[in-house]
């Protein structure tokens, strides 16, 4: 009797196990079930084909295994659709329309609980665990996170290595098969920053043998580590791996706690994987309910000058330091290489105000960088101490008589803890001296010294910092900090983040011009990102007859980066003397805007070619931005989306005889009168591209 009983039981148990939903379009079919092990498993298909096979779920902390003996207590469905409006971004308005499942699992001996959410969108699915007040131990230390994504076939990968500590890597494009072979072609930072075996980082972009596009991310990383992913080629699946801390500890947890969600775009149609808003849409709604003072910028910077190889250096002086704050600067020796002094930032200050730039960044202002440079012994910076030469009254008053905004740099050498400790004091100072966004740095290994820059620990650090500056109404532009996962939706305070190679990486060997053919498929899924385009002066031998590296680009090309690398924080990088010297090229950057109401992805092929159009978010102005790789394009701009009417195209595109290589900034400017649904054919030359500002007449 008994044994039928508990046959009966499971034969309940396993008719529960299989569910099933289907995104609001039909082209995503998810499956979740519970395996002969009690593991919880997954799978999608897309378009009637598998794309993610059977695949397990589950976490493993010290005290108790989130990973076998469940069974599914219980499901729930539901159907969401609704928009919201972003402070700022590519569209006025995003929907959020998904089919919603929650899976609670249940296990016995000892008690556990576990509730897997999944959102299966038009686009994609995302799902998180969530994890309930447990019977046992609510306090968890998290060792692994086993959920896998079982792919199908030897795919493409556009990927770079799974490293700790930092992201700044160009893209290989591989394969599984090829994978190990690619990553061996990477110098690290050290061993110590190295996951050990095949694991890349995410944002993944794959590329399936039948064409299936599929970004691989995370969304709302909060208070856990960044997932990384375990390849094994052998059998095509990737399992996470959460960054561990130098003791081999993931994550501390308090009960009960979500997970970040983990997230899979995917389309046939490359540019599906541009549109998509499916991460933002897994993020919390703004936490910030005043965000009348958040606004999109374009800056300068006194930046460019110390990575042109002409010896300008962040530091004031070439001595060495007893300690910032300690030492008496009026007795150290002025290295006259200095270019954070106040009559050259007035400079800066001078031209943002005649040209239209509403911001002006400043590196290198403040006591610190002497030993940090050459990473003698201090690693401290001081975040209210301006160096002698920087004149902070005399240039607060002069930027706010020019109407032009100082931007603040926090550069900590990684020394986390101590800028938490001066936090407080260094926002109150900003906002003493009327500055309103910040620039911070991580550069070097993380102090306290068991983390690392992607580890829980970080994580929450990130996110102190990004909370504190919105109680004192101070924007941020973080670099080096953990990898984007759409957290500027809660905290649009968060304009933008490096987190990946930026164009600083010009001055230091170049970046090829694919490169910003794929950061828009990958790294930019998460959020903007502070590129620093606008370079002009490509050829960094102009700067240093040593220097023969050579920007990955034409001089349009930097221009149509405006729009294929949106960021609501946009840089034009390059020195003042260098756009005097362009003055109708950079007319362009003068008018483009940093904030959209719209935007239709033309033409995309990762790593090979973007082709956008964006509509200003102030204007019914529209403005085309196309970029190709290393070859010769032309461009099929169909310009169907543009509103009945008539219309001026401006076009500032590669001159004939243009190429990224040795005559980069051959361009050409002309008018013509366009009409929607009109198909335009632009040309762009190798590593080179094109930016349009259409204009209703
Ligand atoms: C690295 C940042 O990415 C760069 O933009 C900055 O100038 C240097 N650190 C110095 O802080
Ligand atoms: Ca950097």
């Amino acid at each position: 009797m008994k044994n039928i009983m508990s046959l009966l039981l499971l034969a309940t148990a396993m008719e529960m196990a299989a569910v099933s939903i289907t995104s609001p379009n039909g082209a995503f079919l998810l499956n979740v079930d519970v395996n002969a092990e009690g593991t919880p498993v997954y799978s999608l298909d897309y378009k009637g084909k598998p794309v993610i096979k059977s695949s397990r779920l589950g976490i493993v902390t010290k005290e108790t295994d989130f990973t076998k003996g469940f069974h599914i207590a219980g499901t729930d469905t539901a159907t969401v659709d609704r928009s919201w409006e972003p402070v700022w971004g590519e569209y006025s308005t995003v929907r959020d329309h998904f089919r919603e499942l929650t899976v609670d699992l249940k296990a016995e001996h000892p008690e556990r609980a576990l509730t897997v959410r999944f959102r299966l969108f038009d686009d994609g699915l995302g799902f998180r665990y969530e994890m309930p007040v447990q019977n046992g131990s609510n306090y968890l230390t998290v060792t692994d996170e086993i959920t896998e994504f079982n792919y199908t076939d030897n795919h493409k990968l556009y990927a770079i290595p799974g490293d700790y500590d930092t992201d700044e890597y160009l893209w290989s494009e591989t394969t599984f098969s090829g994978l190990e072979d690619a990553l061996k072609n990477y110098h690290r930072h050290s061993e110590a920053q190295r996951a050990e075996g095949l694991t890349v980082q995410t944002p993944l972009l794959i590329k399936t043998t039948d064409g299936v596009y599929i970004n691989a991310h995370e969304a709302a990383l909060d208070g856990y580590p960044a997932m990384l992913l375990d390849v094994d080629p052998a059998t095509y699946s990737m399992k996470s791996h959460l960054v561990p801390d130098r003791l081999g500890v993931s994550a501390y947890l308090q009960m009960p706690f979500n997970t970040p969600w983990r997230t899979l775009i995917a389309s046939d149609d490359a540019r599906d994987i541009l549109s998509s808003q499916l991460v933002l849409n897994l993020n919390e709604p703004c936490k910030i309910e005043d965000t009348s003072w958040i606004k999109p910028m374009k800056f300068m910077g006194v930046w460019w000058e110390m990575f042109t190889g002409n010896q300008k250096t962040w530091a004031y002086s070439d001595d060495h330091l007893a300690k910032p704050g300690v030492t008496d600067y009026s007795k150290l020796t002025p290295n006259g290489r200095h270019p954070a002094n106040t009559e050259n930032v007035k400079r800066y200050i001078d031209f943002a105000a005649a040209n239209g730039i509403d911001g002006v960044l400043v590196e290198g202002w403040n006591e610190g960088w002497e030993d940090w440079a050459s990473y003698r012994k201090n690693r401290q910076f001081l975040f209210d101490k301006p160096y002698p030469d920087f004149d902070l009254p005399a240039l607060r008053d002069y930027a706010k008589e020019k109407g032009v905004k100082l931007i603040m740099h926090h550069e900590t050498a990684a020394n986390a803890a101590d800028y938490e400790l001066q936090l407080d004091r260094a926002f109150q100072f900003m906002k003493d001296n009327n500055y309103d966004a910040v620039k911070t740095g991580y550069v070097g290994a993380i102090i306290p010294r068991s983390e690392h820059h992607t580890s829980q620990w970080m994580v929450d650090h990130a996110r102190h910092v990004i909370e504190r500056a919105a109680d004192y109404q101070i924007m941020v532009d973080s670099h080096e900090a953990p990898r984007p996962t759409g957290l500027c939706r809660t905290y649009p305070n968060w304009l933008a983040q490096e987190s990946a190679r930026g164009g600083e990486f010009e001055s230091m060997g170049g970046n090829p011009p694919s490169h910003t053919c794929i950061l828009p498929f990958t790294r930019l899924k998460g959020g903007p990102m502070d590129y620093t385009p606008g370079l002009f002066e490509t050829r960094m031998s102009y700067y240093n007859e040593g220097k023969d590296s050579q920007a990955g680009t034409t001089l349009a090309r930097q221009l149509a980066l405006y729009m294929t690398m949106p960021s609501p924080m946009q840089m034009a990088c390059d020195l003042p003397e260098n756009y005097e010297r362009f003055p109708d090229a950079f007319q362009f950057i003068k008018d483009v805007p940093v904030d959209w109401s719209d935007s239709r992805y033309l033409e995309a092929e990762p790593n090979r070619y973007i082709t956008v159009a964006r509509r200003d978010k102030h204007s019914d102005d529209w403005y085309v931005g196309a970029i190709t790789d290393e070859n010769a394009r032309v461009a099929e701009i169909d310009l169907s989306f543009l509103p009945d009417g008539k219309y001026e195209a401006k076009i500032y595109e590669d001159a004939p005889d243009a190429h990224w290589k040795d005559n980069p900034q051959a361009y050409r400017i002309r008018t013509v009168k366009v009409k929607p649904g009109q198909k335009l054919r632009q040309p762009l030359a190798p590593g080179g591209g094109a930016a349009i500002q259409i204009r209703k007449l």
